[in-house]
């Protein structure tokens, strides 16, 4: 045990010492590299806003929230979501801290259970030989436990956790790491199996997204399955590429670049088709252009340099990608190169008579109506008329926020996330009852292959 625990120390460290310069190789920010650097200070490495997840960080637990929120947990630090600041784990689950101090969480997970509603949406936190178990945001009653009691047979001072619930596993099961060894839990039984997973590198953390189950090492990841080990495909990749928004780091072909903005599992910023059926998806500092059965991916900056970067809608009108970055509205004349208009970027207010920001647009083939929507409402601009009237079109009922929308051939796809889901029309997509089918972005609309 002792044994175990030196060498995740002498990881930890070793890993937070390397931090810095991988970062000034691989991620040259500006302005970041004037930042001091407290290599010397090993304990104040895991704090404060110097954690920066996209210089490449090895996670302790990574689990989802009651929302499929993916929370990264690092030290006594927490990223939510694909991007933004690390914070203090404390805000969010403040009791952890109570017993001792939250060095670190070892492992997380997130029960899903429609057969024991007792442990169903739970969240599991293994600190050491104890555990934590969450509810509606609120620490349950007698918990902490120890592992030991919960889940007998399972060790202390694990690496990894994620639930594999039915139809995945045969029972409901937990599946936990530690080092090389892996045990299947069931939930209900409590039988414990031990399993190999010959192919599988060991996990820091490890979670259920989307149905997949990922694998953190290093700062790379596997996708594996669940029950067997096994990992099919081209694997671990970067968790930078697929979970993370990050600019651009280190070289990489552009097969590669065309692969991971197919596969990437971080939401788009925004999507649009135009009158010849190209589509153009753009995501942090990148896009992913389709035509016909070619594709294309780059950084924004090489492709439209005005605009630099997330962006938030884009639409296209008569051969033109109208781009909407906060305020300001871009205009390029699509080609080889895409060309800037003379005169832009122009206030949002004047282009389209909307305040920003605005969360995605789009207008269909042969009308010359935006449909600009913002939160839930969409607006209706009409573009042949000066100056812009936009007109409350109506309110989107199904979902609380959107992505990316585009309108094509098909009717309007609207993006959530890695979901998406095509309505007929601009009109049934606000006055329809019924909910579409969901499709996958990466699978069905990119055509990733895993
Ligand atoms: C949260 O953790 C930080 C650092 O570990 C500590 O300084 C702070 O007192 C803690 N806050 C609470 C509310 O426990
Ligand atoms: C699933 O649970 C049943 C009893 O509920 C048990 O007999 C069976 O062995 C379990 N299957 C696995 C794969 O653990
Ligand atoms: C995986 O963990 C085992 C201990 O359980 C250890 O012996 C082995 O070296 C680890 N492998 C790597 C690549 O760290």
């Amino acid at each position: 045990m002792r044994l175990v625990q030196t060498l995740t120390l002498c990881l930890a460290l070793s890993l937070s010492l390397a931090a810095p310069s991988s970062h000034q190789e691989g991620h040259a920010k500006k302005g970041e590299k004037d930042k001091p650097h407290a290599d010397g200070h090993k304990h104040e490495s895991h704090h404060g806003a110097k954690l920066d997840r996209c210089a490449g960080m090895e996670f302790d637990a990574v689990a989802v929230n009651e929302e499929g929120v993916p929370y990264f947990f690092k030290g006594d630090h927490l990223f939510k979501g694909f991007h933004g600041k690390a914070e203090l784990s404390n805000q969010t689950f403040a009791e952890l801290d109570d017993h001792h101090h939250l060095g670190h969480v070892d492992a997380a997970f997130r029960m899903h259970s429609e057969d024991s509603p007792e442990h169903h949406d739970h969240q599991f936190f293994f600190l050491d030989h104890k555990v934590f178990s969450y509810y509606k945001h609120k620490l349950e009653k007698g918990y902490p436990k120890d592992i030991s009691e919960v889940f007998p047979g399972i060790p202390d001072h694990l690496d990894a956790a994620v639930e594999c619930p039915r139809p995945d596993c045969t029972n409901d099961t937990v599946v936990f790491f530690r080092g090389d060894e892996i045990y299947h839990f069931d939930m209900k039984t409590k039988k414990v199996d031990e399993k190999e997973f010959k192919s599988m590198p060991n996990c820091t953390g490890a979670f259920r997204y989307r149905g997949h189950y990922y694998c953190f090492h290093g700062h790379q990841f596997s996708k594996f399955d669940p029950i067997t080990g096994e990992v099919h495909g081209k694997y671990p990749k970067e968790s930078r590429d697929y979970f993370m928004k990050c600019s651009h780091f280190g070289e990489k072909s552009t097969a590669d670049h065309i692969e991971r903005e197919q596969c990437s599992r971080v939401h788009l910023d925004a999507i649009t088709s135009d009158d010849d059926g190209s589509v153009y998806a753009f995501r942090g500092h990148h896009f992913l252009s389709i035509t016909g059965d070619k594709f294309h991916s780059d950084t924004i900056e090489s492709a439209f340099k005005e605009l630099h970067s997330e962006v938030d809608a884009v639409f296209s009108y008569e051969g033109h990608l109208y781009m909407i970055k906060d305020k300001q509205v871009f205009v390029y004349k699509v080609g080889e190169p895409h060309t800037h208009l003379e005169g832009y970027p122009k206030p949002l207010k004047e282009v389209l008579g909307i305040e920003g920001p605005v969360h995605a647009a789009f207008v269909c083939a042969d009308k010359h109506i935006a449909h600009v929507i913002k939160g839930q409402t969409i607006y209706d601009v009409d573009l042949k008329v000066t100056p812009r009237k936009p007109v409350k079109e109506g309110s989107i009922t199904q979902f609380k926020r959107i992505d990316a929308a585009m309108c094509g051939p098909k009717g309007v796809t609207v993006v959530i996330g890695n979901h998406y889901y095509i309505y007929d029309s601009p009109m049934i997509m606000m006055r329809g009852k019924i909910m579409p089918e969901q499709h996958k972005v990466s699978q069905e609309l990119f055509g990733c292959d895993h």
